[in-house]
């Protein structure tokens, strides 16, 4: 210990009074990662059952100690679950804590499960498990996502709010449309879900430290028996690669990108000033002083958990971006990044599942403000295109000076009388107060994709199809 053989002043002022022994501890705190590793306990023991009973398959090792092996291993299963195993920062990792106990099990025949393998595929093969159990739970809960999103959608198809762009409004859309722009981004965050899981699906076990090995192994048992589709090709990329880690924060951070602007939306829609949306009580909170104030903290925290996760990403990115193949220590900081962004994704998710669901939507405020602000000027040079054959480009200006007119007036396009309109354009005639409506507006966007009621519940028959 270096504070028996240095004055305990120098020893302080070099590791400072926390590190009460010295080097060592320092040196087991940078380097143990039992902290959070623990959380792989399950596919480590799993692991090790199937890679146990193919060394006995195989004749690498005994029947007998397998059956010792996996007996032992169940035991301490239990062990961690019921809160009965201790965890020792001395033992490193998760895999040096399981075969430590194993061996106070079980004696001797512990020491034959680290045969023809090295943590290094071992620590793989446990995160991969993991990544991909985390990868189909974000699966389910997107879905669930999406059909909350189909609901509001049925329900409001032809609820009438304005379209915005540049926040400033654009033309008059369905709420329900709006919806479904949201059920394509979850969709795509779906779709890139499962393609990782495809990507991932193949068992790094056998790889051993970074060569192979001599024993007469079958990664192809192994890889079955753990549910992967087939072995990994490269032993040297095995444990050099966290491509399926950094995937799955890529797609975090995608799927965290989408979730915030909803969570920017909701919270738009739900000040008095829009009056859009109403939160439940159990999504909302609300102030310590103003008794008035019912505040989005779930949605404000869902755009704040984007940050979080984007960091994880930069995080993992840069830790990668300078190994030299293949393992190398500063791979063990991959799973606290990737934990802490599974958290919070699961619980954006969950946040926002529950918000979609519970909020109450005031049609009335939104078709109020669709048709404020000259939303169907598009339909009134629309109409002049069509009814009065006028290019695009001069059915443009003409709308253009009526806006001018209505807004120096206050009042809207509809209300304008028809000598106005006629003094802009003669051509004007009462049949143009049927588009200047915000539900003939939508009604007649029934271009694919379209805005249309009609067009809305196609799009929502499609998602219900492959949901
Ligand atoms: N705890 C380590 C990690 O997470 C396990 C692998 C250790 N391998 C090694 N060669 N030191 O990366």
């Amino acid at each position: 210990m270096a504070d028996d053989t240095t004055d305990t002043k120098s020893s302080n002022q070099m590791w400072g009074g926390r590190f009460a022994s010295g080097p060592d501890a320092i040196m087991e705190e940078i380097n143990a990662s039992i902290g959070f590793d623990k959380k792989l306990f399950a596919q480590d023991i799993r692991g090790s059952i199937a890679h146990a009973t193919m060394l006995a398959h195989q004749g690498i090792i005994s029947a007998d100690d397998k059956d010792k092996i996996v007996h032992g291993l169940n035991t301490i299963l239990s062990e961690i679950e019921s809160g009965n195993f201790e965890f020792s920062r001395q033992l490193e990792d998760i895999h040096m804590n399981v075969e430590a106990r194993l061996a106070t099990l079980i004696g001797p025949a512990a020491g034959r499960l680290h045969t023809a393998r090295s943590r290094n595929d071992q620590v793989a093969l446990d995160f991969r498990l993991w990544v991909k159990e985390e990868l189909e739970k974000t699966e389910r809960m997107l879905t669930g996502l999406i059909a909350a999103f189909l609901d509001r959608a049925e329900e409001h198809a032809e609820s009438v709010m304005p379209g915005f762009t540049h926040l400033q409004t654009a033309q008059p859309v369905t709420f329900g449309h709006h919806c479904m722009a949201y059920v394509e981004m979850f969709g795509r965050d779906r779709a890139r879900v499962r393609h990782a899981i495809e990507h991932l699906d193949e068992s790094p076990i056998g790889a051993a430290a970074l060569a192979g090995t001599g024993y007469p192994i079958d990664r192809h048992m192994t890889a079955k028996a753990l549910g992967f589709r087939e072995p990994t090709r490269n032993s040297i990329d095995t444990v050099s690669d966290r491509d399926f880690a950094i995937e799955f924060l890529s797609i975090a951070a995608i799927a965290g990108m989408h979730l915030s602007r909803l969570a920017e939306e909701i919270v738009i829609w739900s000040t008095p000033q829009f009056g859009f949306v109403r939160l439940s009580d159990a999504f909302s909170t609300g102030s310590s002083i103003m008794p008035q104030k019912k505040n989005p903290d779930a949605a404000e925290l869902v755009r704040a958990k984007t940050g979080r996760i984007n960091g994880s990403l930069v995080a993992l990115l840069t830790i990668m971006k300078g190994l030299p193949l293949a393992y190398s220590k500063d791979m063990q900081e991959d799973k606290e990044q990737v934990f802490d962004a599974a958290e919070s994704l699961e619980l954006a998710i969950a946040a926002m599942t529950g918000m979609v669901r519970d909020m109450t939507v005031n049609t009335a405020r939104m078709k109020a403000a669709a048709g404020s602000g000259y939303s169907t000027a598009t339909d009134l040079a629309d109409w002049l295109v069509r009814e009065a054959g006028l290019p695009f480009r001069d059915a443009h200006h003409v709308t253009g000076r009526a806006v001018a007119l209505a807004e120096s007036k206050g009042c809207d396009l509809a209300e304008l009388p028809l000598s106005d309109l006629q003094a802009i354009h003669l051509d004007i005639t009462d049949k143009v107060y049927d588009v200047l409506t915000v539900e003939a507006s939508v009604a007649s966007r029934k271009s694919f994709g379209g805005t249309a009621p009609s067009e809305v519940r196609r799009q929502i028959a499609f998602w219900r199809a492959r949901n």
